[in-house]
């Protein structure tokens, strides 16, 4: 069995990068803006580097002028190019994490297509553990704090098609943006994990995440069942990169907002990798 790059899902990072897209050809051509976040500096120690100071915003800028850049950046820009800010928030601990940790990566190769032990469930589509959901719940307060600061909101709010995620999403954003139904999450397939090592990666149909998620959108054509999934089957690292640059296309694509939540994995490093740019998640 090929082994995950496990390193990226035992942490929970959320980090917020501002892109700028071009046009060359047919494809587009993606970087990350810098002077916004210390995330997007590669002088930034990515091991000590925390989101809870103000989500990495620079010292020199205030949300409110930060919002005024990105605005200008919009107006001003040049035929086929266009900026995004995309607030990338990961899972906390899910129960496939902890066995994983009680197990050890070598005995996770064969506990991991089992769906569990009589203790723990992992599979399918584990839920997050008490300790996940409180990380959830302590990101809300974060970003509460920094409303006042005029901190932008995301627009659009987008999640994988995993509990772990939507809980995240759910808990993170809740009582900000969900109640007072300023906003429907939209399920994309492309946010989920690299597919492959176990059963934590076949997520549930679609029935069950309308009535766990009631009012939640669906993106056009999502599968019922999960078609993807395969036990003998491992997707790439090159595969699992080009969902995340699919996600990008479709956001600057068909996604009006500029300010843009998406909660997924820690393929999430793996996206930033793609477009040639160090992860802070990593
Ligand atoms: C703010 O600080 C960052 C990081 O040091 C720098 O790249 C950027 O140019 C500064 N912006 C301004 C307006 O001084
Ligand atoms: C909770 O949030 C505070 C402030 O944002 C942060 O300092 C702390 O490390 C967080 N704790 C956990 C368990 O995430
Ligand atoms: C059950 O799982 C927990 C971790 O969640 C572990 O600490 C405990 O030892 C396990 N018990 C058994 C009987 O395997
Ligand atoms: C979403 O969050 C709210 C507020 O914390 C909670 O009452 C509700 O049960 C959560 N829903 C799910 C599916 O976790
Ligand atoms: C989804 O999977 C179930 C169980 O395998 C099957 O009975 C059902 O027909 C499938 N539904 C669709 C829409 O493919
Ligand atoms: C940051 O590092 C990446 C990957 O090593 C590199 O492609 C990029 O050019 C670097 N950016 C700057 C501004 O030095």
């Amino acid at each position: 069995m090929v082994s995950l790059s496990t390193a990226l899902l035992l942490t929970l990072s959320t980090t917020v990068s501002a892109y700028k897209a071009g046009f060359s050809g047919h494809a587009a051509k993606y970087s990350i803006v810098p002077g916004f976040f210390k995330q997007s500096d590669n002088s930034t120690d990515v091991k000590t580097f925390d989101y809870h100071d103000n989500l990495g915003l620079n010292d020199n800028l205030t949300w409110t002028e930060f919002k005024q850049q990105i605005d200008d950046l919009n107006e001003n820009a040049e035929e086929g190019v266009s900026y995004k800010v995309i607030y990338y928030g990961r899972h906390g601990e899910a129960w496939h994490n902890v066995a994983n940790d009680f197990y050890g990566d070598a005995y996770w190769c064969y506990y991991s297509v089992f769906n569990g032990d009589g203790n723990m469930t992992w599979g399918p589509d584990p839920y997050l553990t008490p300790n996940g959901e409180a990380v959830a719940q302590n990101n809300s307060v974060l970003i509460k704090s920094l409303i006042k600061d005029d901190f932008p909101l995301p627009q659009a709010f987008y999640s994988s098609p995993f509990t772990r995620c939507a809980d995240t999403l759910n808990y993170t954003w809740y009582d900000i943006a969900l109640a007072p139904g300023y906003v429907t999450p939209v399920f994309k397939e492309v946010l989920r994990e690299q597919i492959g090592g176990g059963t934590s990666e076949l997520r549930r149909d679609r029935a069950y995440l309308e009535e766990r998620y009631p009012g939640w959108d669906f993106e056009a054509n999502f599968p019922y069942n999960d078609t993807m999934y395969s036990p003998d089957w491992d997707e790439t690292n090159a595969g699992m990169q080009w969902r995340g640059r699919f996600f990008l296309d479709d956001m600057f694509q068909t996604e009006e907002s500029t300010f843009i939540s998406a909660t997924a994995h820690g393929s999430i490093g793996a996206e930033r990798r793609k477009i040639g740019l160090h992860s802070s998640s990593t």
